[in-house]
């Protein structure tokens, strides 16, 4: 056979990570090889099925699926937690997934009337009220603007909203999984409007999506000419029907509930609109009965992915800490990350990309002794804002609130290594 070029520096490569491995773990790897050497391992003594025969061909997965052996990997949703299916959220399987990006089929969906199937070639996108020339686009039409590639974190308001009033859900995936990262494809917001021409009292947006539920917000018109875009893909495809396919609105580093899907209608006008979902909904509940609006930034938060609750330790010695920042603001600074309750706190390492408004991925290599932990994470945006303790947080919110919680997740993690949601703050 020849021999693959790559070969002798991957495997040199993993010769001199098992050693390090070694090292770092001690006696525990090394009774495991012995182990392993005395009784015969039919992983590596018997012939599998999969050398003897040969695998599907090309044709056989015209779309690529991920391995039959990560079917565990999925979205997950809590019946209990809404009274219907339509109206409702499932959540990122976040302690499954590596790195930043979130892979199309795994992103959380939050729809309040179902998932519209929308043909593209009968989608427009209409932009009506104060501007020039109100203008109807197809998608063909929206293709032909000069394009932008952007990396942006999308998190839905409520995400966390469960933990308000003490620790309640078990798994990272149910008590942060309203967060995605992916790669947006589109046409700023800004080339379009400049196409319709803005009068010069424009001050608001109203985007509304083409869903049953009609979704839609008043957004500042600065922040429309801002960074906003009208995207057609996500990581390099056309948007998944549940994340708003043919078009949606992204609104970086804004609460999710803006980003309108199915987007096909832009109002301008010269004040908000007080809608449904800015007044009744997505408002911030004080403990004097008072409600903030317009909380439309995402302040910087954290979690650690990995131990939590469905992702248990394992072994004794070496293990990774993985978790994941993000900050509406702008980028992640500096995450700290302690294993005590907050005693002692350590900078984690941050394996980059670090973009703003997007997530960012950090690990911490530690060696666990098998002595309960009480592990929490603490990210430092580029504002020098430093994310809050939920404690502090309920003195400036009380606990009326639902959305825009972003306090310190705490897991304690037990001696045989399994993980549960609490609170020390
Ligand atoms: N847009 C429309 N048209 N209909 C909706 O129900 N839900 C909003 C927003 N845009 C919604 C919508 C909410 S609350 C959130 S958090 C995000 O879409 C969720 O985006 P995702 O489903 O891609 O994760
Ligand atoms: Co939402």
């Amino acid at each position: 056979m020849k021999k693959d070029p790559m070969e002798p520096s991957s495997a040199n490569g993993r010769r001199r990570f098992l050693k390090g491995g070694l090292a770092a773990l001690g006696g525990v790897a090394a009774t495991s090889v012995a182990a392993r050497a005395g009784t015969p391992d039919p992983a590596i003594m018997e012939k599998q099925e999969w050398n003897q025969a040969l695998g599907d061909g090309v044709a056989a997965r015209p779309y690529g699926m991920p391995s039959q052996f990560e079917k565990h990997v999925v979205r997950r949703d809590v019946e209990w937690l809404t009274a219907s299916r339509e109206s409702s959220v499932n959540f990122t399987p976040l302690h499954e997934l590596d790195g930043i990006i979130t892979p199309n089929g795994l992103c959380f969906e939050r729809h309040h009337g179902g998932i519209a199937e929308i043909p593209p070639e009968q989608h427009r996108l209409m932009i009506n009220g104060l501007v020039d020339r109100e203008l109807v686009f197809t998608m063909d039409d929206l293709k032909r603007f000069p394009r932008v590639n952007r990396i942006f974190f999308l998190e839905c308001a409520a995400n966390s909203g469960m933990e308000w009033r003490g620790a309640q859900l078990n798994g990272c995936q149910f008590t942060h999984g309203m967060v995605h990262c992916v790669q947006y494809s589109g046409v700023l917001l800004k080339t379009v409007l400049e196409e319709a021409g803005l009068k010069t009292n424009a001050k608001w947006l109203m985007p509304e999506g083409a869903d049953s539920s009609g979704m839609n917000r008043s957004v500042p018109i600065e922040k429309a000419l801002d960074d906003c875009m009208l995207a057609f893909s996500m990581n390099g495809e056309a948007l998944r029907p549940e994340q708003g396919y043919p078009l949606r609105l992204v609104v970086p580093g804004w609460e999710g509930n803006m980003w309108v899907k199915w987007l096909r209608r832009i109002e301008v006008g010269d004040q908000p609109w007080h809608t449904r979902e800015e007044t009744s909904k997505y408002t911030d509940l004080l403990a004097d009965g008072k409600a903030r609006r317009f909380t439309w930034v995402m302040d910087a938060k954290s979690v650690v992915t990995n131990p939590s609750p469905q992702a248990p330790l394992r072994y004794k010695g070496a293990n990774v800490l993985s978790g994941l920042a993000w900050s509406g603001r702008g980028a992640i600074k500096r995450v700290d990350v302690t294993l005590d309750g907050g005693k002692n706190w350590v900078s984690a390492d941050i394996q980059g990309p670090v973009l703003p408004k997007c997530l960012t991925r950090f690990y911490l290599p530690f060696e666990w002794d098998g002595k309960p932990l009480l592990i929490q994470s603490r990210a430092i945006d580029d504002t020098g804002y430093v994310q809050p303790t939920k404690n502090e947080l309920r003195q400036v919110r009380g606990t009326n609130s639902i959305y825009h919680n972003n306090g310190i997740q705490t897991w304690h993690v037990r001696e045989n290594g399994e993980a549960e949601n609490v609170e020390v703050s």
